[in-house]
């Protein structure tokens, strides 16, 4: 199992603070928004990692992250040369994940506990894919699970009329066949490959489980989530609590 971290994009709703600088380069409580995500990936064991960014601050991120050895991890960087949808930066992965499975995490999710018994269910499935559902305030907002007794029937990307307010959260496993899915869905009207059209592929295919995240979770994209992140990192000393289930 290998890890990906998406730190592309360009922030811009978290103006003037990313001006200058990338978003998952911000402090979160008392260290940058990226080591909350790398933390994720080695409380679940996993120490390979691939982190992709911008080109314009690929040199920043190198610069604070280094090796890997710090965190007991290797890192592996590649450059998103535009901000084409998630989907678009998770392609970037395909040499890198050869024929492993992938943990891929967008590197503005911030959790408090860790994502490791979620992980261990995924390696226990032998195909398809999982994500992870959070309860929002907002469901507009985000990709939006319509639920039946046992599994998703469909995810919305930020429905005007939410059908749940069951967010699929930035934290996705995949098999291998994922690099196949993307080359296989079209562009999105905001003119992105949506992480959403790939996973409505794997609920089309029967092939997509979900697990409820324990824990505090929030994006840290907007000014004011980007505040809550704060908050529930200085509350927990930015450690990841054990993951229960
Ligand atoms: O946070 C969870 C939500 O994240 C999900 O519920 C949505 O289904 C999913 O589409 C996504 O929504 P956002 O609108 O919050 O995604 P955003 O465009 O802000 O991108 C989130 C992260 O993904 C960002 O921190 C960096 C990375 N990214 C994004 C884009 C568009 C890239 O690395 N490259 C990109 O081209």
């Amino acid at each position: 199992m290998k890890g990906i971290i998406l730190a592309g994009g360009k922030g811009t709703r978290l103006y003037p603070l990313t001006k200058i600088t990338n978003k998952h380069l911000l402090p979160v409580g008392k260290e940058p928004m990226i080591f909350n995500p790398i933390r994720q990936l080695t409380s679940a064991g996993i120490t390979d990692v691939l982190i992709v960014t911008s080109r314009e601050h690929m040199g920043e991120i190198v610069n604070l992250l280094g090796s890997g050895k710090d965190f007991g991890c290797n890192f592996t960087f590649k450059v998103q040369d535009e901000p084409k949808g998630i989907a678009d930066a998770l392609l970037l992965g395909e040499n890198f994940a050869g024929s492993d499975s992938v943990v891929v995490i967008l590197g503005d999710n911030i959790a408090t506990h860790s994502i490791k018994p979620y992980v261990d269910h995924f390696i226990a499935q032998k195909q398809g894919a999982k994500v992870l559902l959070k309860q929002v305030s907002e469901p507009h907002a985000f990709g939006i699970a319509s639920l039946d007794e046992k599994k998703i029937i469909k995810i919305q990307e930020k429905p005007n009329k939410p059908e749940s307010n069951y967010a699929v959260i930035g934290i996705y496993m995949y098999h291998n066949g994922v690099f196949d899915v993307i080359k296989n869905i079209t562009v999105s009207s905001r003119g992105e490959l949506e992480i959403t059209s790939v996973n409505n592929v794997y609920i089309e295919r029967q092939e997509l489980t979900y697990d409820i995240l324990a824990g505090q979770w929030t994006d840290a994209g907007t000014l004011e989530s980007y505040r809550l992140a704060n908050e529930m990192l200085f509350n927990i000393d930015n450690r990841i609590i054990d993951g229960e289930m």
